[in-house]
């Protein structure tokens, strides 16, 4: 039997285990990539392992989520960054020079490579052929000092895109297709391989836009294979020669099979506040529209934004409307601004921004209360857009520029209909990607040897070595579908402290309950209680981290978020899975008790936990965990784990 494209670069970097799904592998990381907010912890608990140098081939550190410096406390992170880049060998990518995986794509992403990230739309480059992966920060930690990931193996789903897309149907709507038709929770345990005659129909960056936010179904990665369009691109960014054709084999296997005739797309668009609330546009048309920004890390590319400004050129956006374009990275903004797109679309009423993620995470450009923002983002999470009760429309770029025109939700057609001389503006590459490297340092020329502190950067918390009585109050009862977002917030005025945990922590889950934080430190322990998919959304190692700083031991969920999952290993926090039932059968405030001897329970490979609730009623939880994973959680987290490892074996 032949093999999957997937199976081909995963064969090539394994380490340990073999390739049979559910199995655990361990895969050596040839570059990683990690952001301001999780890039604190990372370097912290590097230097806390007493790690001396970067191991892997590529090691790059972006400056993006938060590159507004309103006080001295983003300063300072960016300056503490900078310094651990220049101190240990990575890349630096200065604030404001653009989304991680924008830069990371035009710089450094490679076929056949392997990619940890410690941001969730790590697996961008799949659309390169790379495979790349999102994971805590503490996993991107380890493997920046050499150490093999670890993750059990998914299953391998093809996804076979027939035909050629139509007028006005972009690439952004074959990923809102999936989600319309998987869901937020279709791709969990599972690597989407695209193959296909569709696929030779998409250039490099359309692929990406769909290996991005394939985040969004819940997927480990996406990927496609590499062929004339994939060389082209590397041409065009100065990277030719790294180019290796990739093809699954014609008999590889498959877990399961999708089936997308792109021919049959049209505009979509994703509702509030679930990025798979995804219905045509033409559905929700009529809708006016306050606010409209184009760019992200799905769609705030040169070939993103160039459609937009031809849309926009000699017209006027709607008065109405407020229409702001972020371009992903700084190339793009400094391409764009030499041809002059950018003062075309000044001209037009546009507000043209820095390149950061900003927005996307509630920084900057929040929507007006009670007001539609349509957007190119990838999330729509309630209140993420840094309002509460905030009504967040994810579409392409065309349909951002169509509503930025019309003050409403249009069908581009409709639109097209409408105004005589407008036209699809189609796909169109720059013949070369020629922006200035000024703003990304290399370790050869690095600024700093040495860490620099500022008061806002602490100490990585430890928490002791898992006891035998695990027990405490269910301290807080949540529905499905609670996200990073619910857990950590990432605005302005809360993420300015993620290099403080005991300050950060003060935030936790606040978005569910503002009392929590103080119950669970005045509790000294306890539980949390969710429904099915905890955790999605973003790779945020701090939403296992200050649950664990506040005492949190166990979380009762009926489903867990891949990497939210691993992260509550990585930080000695039992995620233990229920039923429906129990789930109906626990409230918030009952006291929990864990009947097993919970260290020995753990290390000795036991699946099934009894769970007593107010000292009567018992239910059974599940530790679906490997051996590995169930060594970390016994020490008391993975820097714990890590620390006693090189111990014992120096
Ligand atoms: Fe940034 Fe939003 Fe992407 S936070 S990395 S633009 S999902």
């Amino acid at each position: 039997m032949g093999q999957t494209l997937t199976e081909k670069i995963l064969d090539d970097h394994l380490v340990e285990g073999e390739l049979e799904t559910g199995e655990e592998i361990g895969i050596e990381i040839d570059q990683v990539l990690t952001q301001d907010t999780t890039g604190t912890m990372v370097w912290l608990q590097f230097e806390a392992m007493g790690l001396d140098e970067v191991q892997t081939e590529i090691a790059a550190q972006y400056c993006d989520h938060q590159t507004y410096q309103f006080d001295f406390k983003n300063t300072d992170d960016h300056r503490f960054l900078r310094s651990a880049a220049g101190t240990y060998g990575a890349h630096f990518s200065r604030p404001g020079n653009g989304i991680c995986h924008n830069v990371h794509r035009e710089n450094f992403a490679a076929p056949g490579k392997t990619l940890l990230g410690s941001d969730s739309h790590t697996p961008t480059p799949g659309g390169l052929g790379e495979l790349a992966i999102g994971a805590g920060g503490i996993d991107v930690t380890v493997a920046m000092g050499g150490a093999p990931y670890y993750i059990e193996m998914p299953e391998i789903v093809n996804v076979r895109l027939e035909g050629e897309l139509p007028e006005w149907a972009t690439a952004k709507d074959v990923i809102l297709e999936m989600l319309r038709r998987l869901s937020v929770k279709g791709g969990v345990g599972k690597i989407l391989e695209y193959t296909g005659p569709g696929v030779e129909t998409l250039t490099a960056p359309e692929r990406m836009t769909i290996t991005n936010m394939g985040t969004e179904l819940g997927a480990t990665t996406s990927i496609f294979p590499t062929d004339e369009q994939t060389e082209d691109y590397l041409e065009r960014v100065g990277r030719g020669e790294e180019y290796v054709e990739l093809q699954p084999d014609d008999d590889a296997d498959y877990d399961d099979e999708i089936v997308v005739d792109l021919s049959d797309l049209e505009p979509l668009i994703a509702t509030p506040s679930m990025p798979d609330n995804v219905v045509p546009v033409s559905e929700v048309a009529g809708e006016s529209v306050e606010q409209v920004i184009v760019g992200s890390c799905t769609n705030g590319g040169y070939e993103d934004i160039l459609p937009v400004a031809k849309m926009l050129e000699g017209r006027e956006t709607a008065m109405e409307t407020e229409t702001i374009v972020a371009p992903g990275s700084k190339q793009a903004s400094e391409m764009l601004a030499r041809e002059g797109w950018v003062a075309e679309m000044m001209a037009a009423g546009v507000n043209f921004s820095e390149a950061t993620c900003g927005a996307c995470i509630g920084i900057g450009h929040v929507p007006a209360s009670d007001s539609v923002s349509l957007r190119t983002f990838n999330r729509n999470f309630e209140g993420r857009s840094g309002i509460e009760d905030d009504n967040v429309y994810l579409c392409s770029p065309e349909v951002a520029a169509a509503a930025a025109l019309k003050g409403e939700i249009v069908d581009p057609r409709d639109l097209a209909d409408e105004l005589e001389d407008l036209e699809d503006p189609g796909v169109e590459l720059p013949d070369e990607y020629d922006g200035s490297k000024t703003d990304l340092i290399t370790p050869d020329e690095a600024v700093d040897d040495e860490l620099i502190k500022g008061p806002n950067i602490g100490d990585v918390p430890l928490k002791d070595q898992l006891g035998d009585d695990v027990a405490g109050e269910a301290l807080l009862k949540m529905e499905d579908n609670i996200t990073t977002d619910h857990i950590i917030p990432a605005t302005q005025d809360i993420l300015m402290y993620r290099s403080n945990v005991p300050k950060l922590s003060e935030f936790t889950l606040s978005r569910v309950d503002d009392t929590f934080a103080e119950r669970a430190l005045e509790a000294d322990g306890g539980f949390l209680v969710a429904g099915e998919n905890y955790g999605q959304g973003s790779s945020r190692e701090h939403a296992a981290l200050c649950p664990m700083y506040l005492g949190i031991e166990g979380v009762l969920a009926q489903s867990f978020a891949r990497i939210h999952r691993a992260n509550l290993f990585n930080f000695g926090i039992v995620p233990l899975t229920i039923d429906e039932d129990t789930y109906a059968n626990i409230d918030q405030g009952d006291e929990i008790e864990i009947v097993d001897d919970v260290y020995d329970a753990v290390t000795s490979g036991q699946e099934e936990f009894t769970v007593r609730v107010n000292g009567d009623e018992e239910y059974t939880a599940t530790l679906d965990a490997s051996e590995r994973e169930r060594d970390i959680l016994a020490a008391g987290g993975k820097l714990a784990w890590t620390k006693a490892q090189a111990e014992g074996s120096g």
